[in-house]
């Protein structure tokens, strides 16, 4: 049905242009050519000269004026087409192809929820609509729950996260609402508060996948493998169906880890005396946070020359390599 009335809003559009075309023709390249009433005023005027003047000035008149008969005469044969004017029919045709375009348009596009697309039913809109109104008369918290899960489907996340902190408030443990709020949390790039509802909503409901996936995500963002492979895990035991991606999150997350600890091993032999185990600082500065460590090429430059009171530390290629990388990380 949309697709059908796009088709038509396109042909529409189509016949507006063209019968608005000749309007942006560019003007053409060559001047127009003369009218014929200029061309007989012209003539008039040559052969009165003419007739008053004598020899080689008459005769170059008299020629002047052959030549402009011949144009006016082959103007006769084809002349200028008058300029196209737009007729009544042609304008209302345009004026009811503009109405037909702004009442399809507002039908299929008014109102637009965020993230809607034209594509998106205004059923859905309404339906949504009628859920938050039921759960605003209500002020119950399956209903609220049932208005939230609806704009999860429909992808208009924040109504979902209103629509679960309603919940939330009501029923503070509701598990569904926490875990959805913590992939929300999540989702808007702040997986540390993420990761503190999804612990409390995988232990309340072990059994649902969704929890555990986003809690490992979540975790591996912060950089602790370890730990996103224990929740990715968790997710293939409650049968989560995305098997093979996560099968693959987990291989990336060990081989994260090994060269994490791998980093964090050559840090304990050659650094934590100075600068602590937990890279907090000691005798030399705090490493943790520190904006330094995030630029490798000053990092080796320091670490295998020295610099001030610390010494040298000549690493292997390979230390190095595991070391600024676990540096990054502090
Ligand atoms: C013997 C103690 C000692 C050891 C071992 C040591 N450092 Fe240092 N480090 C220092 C001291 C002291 C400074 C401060 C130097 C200065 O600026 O005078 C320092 C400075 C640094 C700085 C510069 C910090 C800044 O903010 O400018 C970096 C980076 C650094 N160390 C990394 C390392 C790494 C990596 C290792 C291990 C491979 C290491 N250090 C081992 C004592 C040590």
């Amino acid at each position: 049905m949309i697709l059908a009335y796009l088709f038509l809003a396109l042909l529409l559009l189509l016949a507006l242009a063209y019968a608005l075309l000749p309007f942006f023709r560019q003007a053409q390249p060559f001047p127009e050519s003369p009218r014929p009433e200029e061309l007989r005023a012209e003539l008039g005027v040559l052969k009165s000269l003419a007739q008053e003047a004598e020899g080689e000035e008459r005769k170059r008149l008299l020629a002047q004026a052959v030549r402009l008969e011949r144009q006016l005469a082959e103007l006769g044969e084809n002349p200028v087409p008058p300029p196209r004017r737009l007729s009544p029919v042609t304008l209302g045709a345009v004026a009811l192809s503009l109405v037909a375009l702004g009442v399809g348009l507002w039908a299929y596009t008014v109102p637009r929820l965020p993230g809607e697309t034209i594509i998106t039913s205004r059923n859905e809109a309404r339906e949504l609509g009628n859920l938050q109104r039921r759960a605003e008369q209500s002020g119950q918290a399956a209903d609220w729950l049932a208005y939230a899960d609806k704009a999860y489907e429909l992808q208009d996340f924040e109504r979902a996260v209103q629509g679960y902190l309603k919940v939330v408030e009501l029923e503070p443990r509701n598990p569904r609402a926490v875990r959805r709020i913590g992939v929300l949390l999540f989702m808007s790039g702040r997986p540390q508060e993420g990761v503190q509802a999804l612990e409390l909503a995988v232990r309340a409901e072990p059994d649902v996948a969704e929890g555990w996936l986003f809690l490992g995500n979540a975790y591996f963002q912060l950089g602790r493998p370890a730990e996103a492979i224990v929740a990715w895990e968790g997710y293939l035991k409650a049968g989560g169906e995305a098997r093979q991606q996560v099968l693959n999150l987990i291989q990336t997350a060990k081989e994260q880890q090994t060269a994490t600890s791998r980093g964090r091993q050559v840090y304990l032999a050659h650094c934590a005396a100075c600068h602590g185990a937990q890279a907090q600082g000691g005798t030399g500065p705090r490493l943790q946070g520190n904006p330094i460590r995030k630029v490798p090429e000053a990092l080796r430059e320091i670490i295998l020359k020295g610099r001030g009171q610390m010494p040298a530390i000549p690493l292997s290629e390979a230390d190095l390599q595991a070391l600024l990388p676990y540096l990054g990380g502090l």
